[in-house]
């Protein structure tokens, strides 16, 4: 099912609220890492700048055929071979992608969902132990230009609670994204 008010305005727009570099860096995205998969790809916002960031594959996933469109569209344009995109409902039907098969797990404007911890369990199951998991989300402030509606726009610390809650141990609780956003770095534990 299409996470509740997920759709998105204008491309222009919505690429103009955001540095992705800058937020890809201070949400523990490295140049070290391998795979990596972006729920809920969009525009390809984060996922280019991110797969031209690793080592390996970049998996983006979205529901939305216009959006996997526009995300092909930057990748063909960018001549990047390290992007796969899927045409896929990850609140229903999961990635698919194997257990441990992943160092990143990017989670952006998406927690507003109906069911955040088992969006967050999704990602820390296809996280390798040690894997890293980049929660962004809009500020808690009815003034931002977007974002979801108050009644279901998540603080830092429900995140936070949530991404616990699936196993994750956090490592920055809150990481000022100005002018809009907030981050979270959460890592998944080694077993002992
Ligand atoms: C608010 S947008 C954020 C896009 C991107 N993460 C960014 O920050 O630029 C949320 C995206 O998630 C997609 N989406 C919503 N529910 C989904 C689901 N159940 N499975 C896959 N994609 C979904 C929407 O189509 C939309 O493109």
């Amino acid at each position: 099912m299409k996470v509740r008010e997920s759709d998105m305005p204008e491309e222009g727009l919505w690429k103009s609220f955001f540095s992705p570099d800058v937020i890809l860096k201070k949400l523990g995205l490295t140049g070290k890492m391998h795979d990596a998969v972006d729920f809920g790809c969009g525009y390809g916002t984060f996922t280019i700048p991110a797969a031209k960031r690793i080592q390996g594959t970049l998996h983006g996933f979205d529901v939305e055929p216009d959006m996997i469109e526009a995300s092909q569209r930057f990748v063909e344009l960018q001549d990047l071979g390290n992007v796969r995109l899927y045409l896929r409902d990850f609140m229903a039907d999961g990635t698919g992608l194997p257990d441990a098969s992943v160092d990143y797990a990017m989670l952006f404007n998406i927690l507003h969902a109906e069911d955040p911890v088992g969006l967050l369990s999704e990602a820390f199951r296809i996280l390798h132990d040690g894997g890293t998991a980049g929660i962004m989300h809009w500020n808690y402030d009815p003034e931002t230009p977007r974002g979801p509606p108050m009644n279901i726009r998540p603080r830092p610390e429900q995140c936070a609670h949530w991404a616990e809650s699936a196993g994750f141990i956090i490592s920055r609780r809150h990481i000022k994204l100005p002018p809009y956003h907030y981050g979270i770095v959460a890592r998944k534990g080694k077993r002992q």
